[in-house]
């Protein structure tokens, strides 16, 4: 089905912001993704099922709150169907020398995924860039998954890495690890890649 009226804006505070942990969780549930995103959630999400149908997620409001240019959402018929965080990466956190931006997050409900959703994220961050004169862009994407009982490493996020080749992001050389909040009842460790992506390159 191909989806039309998606619009992306930056968040607004009187959004409600819940949304972003709503989207998350559904992710981590439906879509074999290890990781909720700090920035937007206080608490690992053994209890957060609950809390997100009781509406009494600890949501980190001042965090977002701070961020709202930094988060752009994605909407239709005024519902919040997925969003994206990117940040101006400082020198210790740059993957190559030259990365001015990053994506630290892009997710969208898993009922409105595969419909051109994040492909409209993706191309307002894009715009975003140009506006700031930012030319490459860097992102993290799991390549596998934290070890079950035998120490055989679960696959990476298949879907994000098909969707980020399909925009014409590359692999670097370089992983890095992270411990997953949502490997109950442990936190497991999870392996990272890092893709880049030049915007002024065809
Ligand atoms: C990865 C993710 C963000 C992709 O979101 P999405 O909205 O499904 O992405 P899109 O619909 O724009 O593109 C996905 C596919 O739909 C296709 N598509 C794009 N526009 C379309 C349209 N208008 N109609 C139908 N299909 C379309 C694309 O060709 C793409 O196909 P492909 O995967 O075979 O190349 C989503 O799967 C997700 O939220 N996953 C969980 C969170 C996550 O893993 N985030 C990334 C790591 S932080």
């Amino acid at each position: 089905m191909v989806m039309s009226g998606i619009i992306c804006r930056k968040l607004n505070p009187k959004d409600d912001l819940n949304i972003l942990a709503k989207i998350d969780l559904e992710c981590v549930l439906h879509n074999d993704v290890d990781y909720m995103c700090p920035e937007v959630i206080s608490e690992n999400n053994a209890k957060l099922t609950n809390k997100i149908k009781n509406n009494t997620v600890n949501i980190k409001q001042t965090n977002i709150k701070k961020m709202l240019d930094s988060i752009i959402v994605a909407e239709i018929n005024d519902k919040i169907i997925g969003y994206s965080i990117t940040q101006t990466p400082d020198l210790s956190e740059r993957q190559v020398p030259n990365a001015d931006y990053e994506l630290v997050r892009i997710a969208v409900l898993p009922e409105y995924q595969s419909k051109g959703v994040a492909t409209a994220l993706w191309n307002a961050v894009i715009a975003e860039m140009k506006q700031q004169n930012k030319s490459v862009l860097q992102l993290a994407v799991d390549i596998a998954g934290p070890e079950d009982n035998n120490g055989v490493r679960g696959k990476g996020n298949e879907k994000a890495i098909k969707f980020y080749k399909g925009k014409g992001c590359t692999f670097l050389n370089n992983t890095s690890q992270y411990k997953s909040k949502t490997g109950i009842p442990q936190s497991k460790i999870c392996v990272q890649g890092w893709m880049i992506k030049d915007i002024n390159e065809k």
